[in-house]
Parts: C-alpha cells; structure tokens; sequence
C-alpha cells in the first residue's frame, strides 16, 4: 500500500513520530512516503497514496501554519479517499479534562479552517525538549510543567509518547484503508 505520511514540527517530536510511522508502515511491506509539510510542493498529491497520515503538534493551541495549509489546499482529494491525523500536544499527556476539551476544540478549529474532515484521530502525547527551547520557551515550559505538577529537569528533555499506542494507531489506519475481500459476485 503506498501510504503519505507529511508532518510539521516545531522542536522535532513530531518529527520522530512521524519516522516512526514511516518505520512501522515499511515493517509491514508498505510503501511509506515522508514528507516535511515545509518542502510538500503540488506534487504532494494525497489522490496518488492509498492512505494519508498528517501529523502535527500544538503550539499555543495552533498547528503548523505549514501542515495547516497543507491540509487546506488537499482537503478534498483527504476527504475522498483514506486519511488520519496524528495530534501531537503535551495536554494529551495527562488526563485533566480541561486539557481534553481544549484537545477537542484545536481539533474542531483545525477541521473547520482546513475543511479536512481528519475523522480518524490519535492524540500522541509529546514532549518537553529542554535542549532546543530558548530562554523564553524555557521559561513557560517550567511554568507549564509545574502548573501540571510535573517536576521536570529544566536541563533534559522529557518524553510522553506512547509508541505502542501510535503503533496501534497506524495498523488500524491501515486495516481500514486496505480493500475488504472481493464481494461475492
Ligand atoms: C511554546 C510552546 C507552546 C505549546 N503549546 C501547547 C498547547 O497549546 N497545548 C499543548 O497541549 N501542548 C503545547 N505544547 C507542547 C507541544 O505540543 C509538545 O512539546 C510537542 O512535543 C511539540 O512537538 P514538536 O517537537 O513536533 O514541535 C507547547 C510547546 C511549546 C514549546
């Protein structure tokens, strides 16, 4: 199955994430696709894969100017064949339902101004990269993590995917997209 898998990243999780899609789909003998939604020209043509996994992550509640444009400009040709949406945020590493509904409405607000439907969701959680953020960044992230009372090392960077989950995520992608046995004449 020839799969797209186009990704935005700010620090470079959703990066690895989507190489892990890239991993886990060619694992499987599939034909994966990966391309930085920065470098994805018109010839980026969801039309020409079986499947289609966009992947972004949160930065003060927004996507990737990128990965929304993308999105955008192939809303149609996403709507009409196979396609999922990888979610990356720090919210989706906790459970406070405040965090969740705030998961749901970046979520709506992203389908309404790209017009892609991204009914198959996963929301992965990301992580805190200490190592890549400036002072400021720095700064709002220990802010954040210790209004989440999470203590983290203001020096390493932290962690929260769930790679199974993720795995598990892109297999029933997969399964869904892949033509059902023939039909009984
Ligand atoms: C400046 C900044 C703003 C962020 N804003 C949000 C946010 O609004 N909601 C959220 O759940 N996570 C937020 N995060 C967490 C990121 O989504 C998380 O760190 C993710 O792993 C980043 O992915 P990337 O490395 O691919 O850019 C923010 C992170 C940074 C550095």
């Amino acid at each position: 199955m020839r799969v797209l898998v186009v990704y935005a990243t700010t620090e470079g999780q959703t990066r690895k994430i989507a190489e892990r899609i890239q991993a886990r789909l060619a694992g499987a003998g599939h034909a994966p696709t990966l391309v930085d939604a920065t470098q994805a020209g018109p010839r980026t043509d969801p039309a020409a894969f079986d499947l289609a996994i966009l992947a972004g992550s949160l930065h003060a509640g927004r996507y990737q100017a990128a990965l929304v444009d993308f999105a955008r400009r192939n809303a149609a040709a996403l709507n009409a064949g196979e396609s999922a949406f990888v979610s990356v945020s720090l919210s989706a590493a906790g459970d406070d339902p405040d965090d969740w509904a705030g998961l749901a409405r970046c979520v709506e607000t992203f389908r309404s101004e790209t017009g892609w439907r991204a009914e198959r969701l996963h929301h992965a959680a990301g992580a805190f990269r200490f190592t890549r953020y400036d002072f400021l960044k720095s700064w709002a992230m220990r802010f954040i993590a210790y209004r989440r009372g999470e203590s983290v090392d203001p020096h390493a960077d932290a962690e929260y995917t769930d790679w199974d989950a993720l795995d598990a995520f892109v297999d029933e992608a997969v399964a869904a997209a892949q033509p059902g046995p023939a039909a009984a004449p």
